[in-house]
């Protein structure tokens, strides 16, 4: 079986960290957002994996290179001269996608979090003998996403509308596809949408059907929906494998440390943490609802919550970060600093605190 993952946009919205790789390499839980796609196609039998990109190809197959052989899957690219939106690139990598077996082949939006409940789908699909099969979940505020309504025993799509301007039902596509060989008939090779254009052609001939995705699921393309996405993806470690979680005194709920972070006395850390490889977390320290990448260094005494620290970055002693700041990489922030929901650019040395919710060039 063959997949492709969608992983061109700039990914401007998970700025600054975007500033320093494409966004399908930004971690998520102390590993790239693009890993736990491949690692869950390759669990249920995908044999290769098409990236349908349009900008920084070297960057991202160089990066991956060394996980083909590792996880024993094929890695291939498909370069895009501009931008084909969500449909189009399915049409330039046709042939890749195409062969005698006739199968069907999965889509995904490289930005989307769940437990990939991808044997299921393959059941489901089957099942309804439809073209597609889309997952879908519920969501507070459809107008965000592309919203389908279904006919609710049967799962077939009546309607699929992308970001209604009115409220017209809150079961959203969650951007996992799983479609049959003769969809590619229906893309032409020119920048256009799936959502929009293919998806609704496809539910008018009554051939387009929804499976309601089970376990969490998080688009996480934002910095408020990366934080809450790591609460729902430790949530689930801790019902599925919780031996994976950090535990001791020091520790409260759910928190995930990289055996090669090193953790100081008297620490508090959790709930909803990720601290990735080579962290040094000095003595002190409190953290919550954070997110601390590869090499970063925190000082004695800081606490940070709710905020991503990007790579290599080191935050002061007795520091105060919150409210949604964002450092990207490589950023230092001096001692005893306050930033209320700082957005720093990478290479920064923060000298004065911020005070209020701004971005920092
Ligand atoms: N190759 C390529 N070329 N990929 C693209 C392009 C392009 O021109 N434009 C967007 N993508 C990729 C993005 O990288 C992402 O993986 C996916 O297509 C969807 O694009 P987003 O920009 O993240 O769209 P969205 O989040 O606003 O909406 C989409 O996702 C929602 C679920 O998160 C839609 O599919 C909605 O219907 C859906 O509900
Ligand atoms: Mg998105």
């Amino acid at each position: 079986m063959k997949a492709l993952i969608l992983v061109g946009g700039f990914g401007t919205r998970l700025r600054p960290l975007t500033l320093s790789v494409p966004k399908p390499l930004v971690d998520f839980a102390n590993k790239p957002m693009i890993l736990h796609q491949i690692e869950a196609l390759k669990a249920i039998g995908v044999s290769e994996v098409v990236l349908a990109i349009n900008y920084q190809p070297e960057i991202m197959l160089n990066f991956l290179k060394g996980f083909e052989a590792k996880l024993g899957i094929k890695i291939t690219c498909s370069q895009e001269t501009e931008p084909l939106g969500t449909a189009g690139p399915l049409a330039l990598a046709r042939d890749k996608l195409l062969d005698d077996s006739g199968e069907p082949f999965f889509v995904l939006n490289s930005d989307v979090i769940s437990e990939y409940p991808l044997k299921e789908m393959i059941q489901f699909h089957k099942a309804h003998g439809g073209e597609a099969s889309i997952m879908v979940t519920k969501v507070d505020e459809p107008s965000k996403y592309g919203v389908v309504i279904m006919e609710e025993s049967t799962g077939q799509v009546e309607k699929f509308v992308e970001k209604p301007k009115i409220f017209v039902g809150n079961k959203i596509n969650a951007g996992i596809y799983l479609l049959n060989p003769s969809v590619l008939d229906r893309i032409q090779l020119r920048p256009t949408s799936i959502e929009k254009e293919v998806f609704p052609k496809i539910a008018a001939e009554k051939q387009l059907f929804a499976m309601v995705l089970p376990g969490f699921w998080m688009d996480i393309g934002q910095p408020r929906d990366y934080i809450t996405g790591l609460r729902l993806y430790l949530d689930s470690i801790r019902k599925k494998s919780s031996e994976k979680l950090a535990t001791g005194p020091h520790i409260v709920g759910n928190v995930l440390v990289d055996e090669t972070a090193k953790i100081g006395e008297g620490c508090l850390i959790g709930p909803d943490v990720a601290i990735g490889p080579g962290c040094v977390v000095e003595s002190g320290v409190r953290l919550s609802r954070c997110t601390v990448m590869r090499g970063v260094r925190i000082k004695k005494h800081a606490c940070i919550s709710s905020s991503i620290i990007g790579w290599h970055s080191t935050v002061g002693q007795w520091a105060r970060v919150e409210n949604m700041t964002i450092l990207g990489e490589d950023v230092h922030v001096g001692d005893e600093i306050y930033s209320n929901g700082g957005v720093v650019l990478p290479h920064k040395e923060i000298k004065s605190s911020i005070l209020k919710p701004e971005i920092v060039m």
